[in-house]
């Protein structure tokens, strides 16, 4: 089977390395990839959506695997042209990948299935906005459209909330578009993915991912500086309620709006006292999640994904541990307001029994492991339980080292109550 995987993050580390451990020795391409995916994948030569999709029709690729969502709202999108070209794909069409690409729509997805999230109104205008918001605070204001992680502000007070409304109507740093006013929720987040496969889904491993630069959740917010996932993660009656309240009118909604989905889908929770609600969608895997939730997968992913493109959803194909997988990243010097690049990394010759993902590394002409980007890379390892997990994770984060590294030492550890 020839898989091409889109994307070169840690994520796509992570989902290459499952698909190259399933046991049918998949051909393994990715593009654009990076160096340390390129050694366990062939690259692609292409240079843009269409010519990806051309590469893949003469070299007769079996499936692609969407990492990233950017290419499934550029241009035409991902799936429809490799649907146009017979080619089956992980990720969704164009249409249905709005629900990340717009709050707005998917706001509007979400109240029309009736599926719990916090209220909101979608504003064209800073007088709109200030209206909406009516002086409450705190208030979430949140960019409609990809803003690069950067679109969210909960405001905890008006000069926040007048701040982020400068930046989008008068400063227009995210380019021309609406704000949606959301209601303040609180209560712990989680992360819930189901692979879908037109109207049948199956849940993957639920996680948490922390997003802020600091430990106990302080200073700026990030791609993610690391995950927990299991399992246990989460009591089993409340994944049941989360399956019937939000995962199954949500594959029920697609169908009934005629919205094509094949492929993974982020549901963004925040456990409120009144119930889990919907935060935000993600028409892929989230990041760093995948690279904690992978390890935990049994069986044939490749297979899987292969089967679940062409419209059958085979749960039978994988399985997923019982333990507890915790993945902590390192940042390089600077993150998130800046990156450096070119510090060399040490401790990555042998990764012993923990699993090292690449996202911002390179690898210089004397073949040595530089950084390259903001989050350079993430030690993962599991256990039976989640104590040893965090142990086994953060030795490995131990063992990796580059000048100005930057990581959390409460990954798997905060956001718990023992
Ligand atoms: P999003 O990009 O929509 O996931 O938002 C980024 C982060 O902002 C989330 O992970 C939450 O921590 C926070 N957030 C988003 N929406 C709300 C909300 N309605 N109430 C409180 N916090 C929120
Ligand atoms: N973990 C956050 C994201 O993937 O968007």
């Amino acid at each position: 089977m020839k898989i091409v995987v889109v994307g070169k993050g840690g994520r796509e580390h992570a989902l290459v390395r499952a698909l190259a451990e399933s046991p049918g020795e998949p051909e393994l391409f990715c593009y654009p990839g990076s160096d340390a995916i390129l050694q366990m994948a062939r690259p692609v030569a292409a240079d843009g959506l269409e010519s990806l999709v051309e590469w893949m029709e003469v070299h007769e690729i079996d499936l692609c695997v969407a990492g990233e969502e950017s290419y499934l709202v550029k241009g035409e999108g991902l799936a429809n042209l490799c649907e146009k070209a017979g080619i089956p794909c992980w990720g969704p069409h164009l249409q249905s990948a709005q629900l990340e690409a717009s709050k707005e729509s998917a706001k509007a997805f979400l109240e029309r299935q009736g599926i719990p999230t916090g209220k909101a109104s979608a504003c064209g205008t800073l007088e709109e906005a200030r209206a909406a918001i009516g002086g409450q605070y705190p208030t979430v204001l949140k960019f409609d459209g990809l803003a690069a992680g950067k679109g969210v502000a909960v405001c905890l007070n008006q000069e926040e909330g007048e701040a982020f409304l400068d930046e989008v109507f008068t400063q227009n740093r995210f380019g021309p578009g609406r704000v949606l006013v959301e209601e303040f929720l609180t209560g712990p987040e989680v992360s819930i993915f189901a692979a879908i496969v037109d109207e049948r889904y199956l849940i993957f491993t639920p996680a948490r991912d922390y997003k802020r630069i600091g430990e106990g959740d302080a200073g700026a917010n990030t791609g993610g500086m690391g995950a927990v996932a299991s399992r246990q993660l989460i009591p089993a009656e409340l994944l049941a309620t989360i399956e019937k309240d939000v995962v199954a009118p949500t594959v029920a909604g697609l169908r009934k709006e005629g919205l094509p989905y094949r492929g993974f889908l982020y549901f963004g929770l925040m456990l409120t006292p009144q119930g889990p609600k919907v935060i935000e969608y993600n028409c892929r895997f989230g990041d760093p999640e995948c690279q904690a939730v992978m390890p935990l997968v049994k069986g044939d992913l490749a297979s899987f994904c292969l089967a679940g493109a062409k419209g059958e959803l085979k749960p039978e194909l994988i399985s997923f541990d019982e333990g507890w997988s915790v993945c902590v990243v390192l940042a390089s010097a600077g993150y998130p307001e800046s990156s450096r690049n070119g510090d060399v990394i040490h401790g990555l010759d042998d990764p012993g029994a923990f699993r090292v993902y690449h996202a911002g590394t390179h690898r210089s002409p004397a073949g040595e492991w530089v950084t390259n980007g903001g989050r350079v890379l993430a030690a993962v390892a599991g256990g039976a339980t989640r104590a040893e997990a965090v142990a086994a994770a953060h030795a490995a984060a131990d063992q990796i080292s580059f000048d100005g590294s930057q990581r959390r030492r409460d990954i798997g550890i905060m956001h718990f109550e023992d």
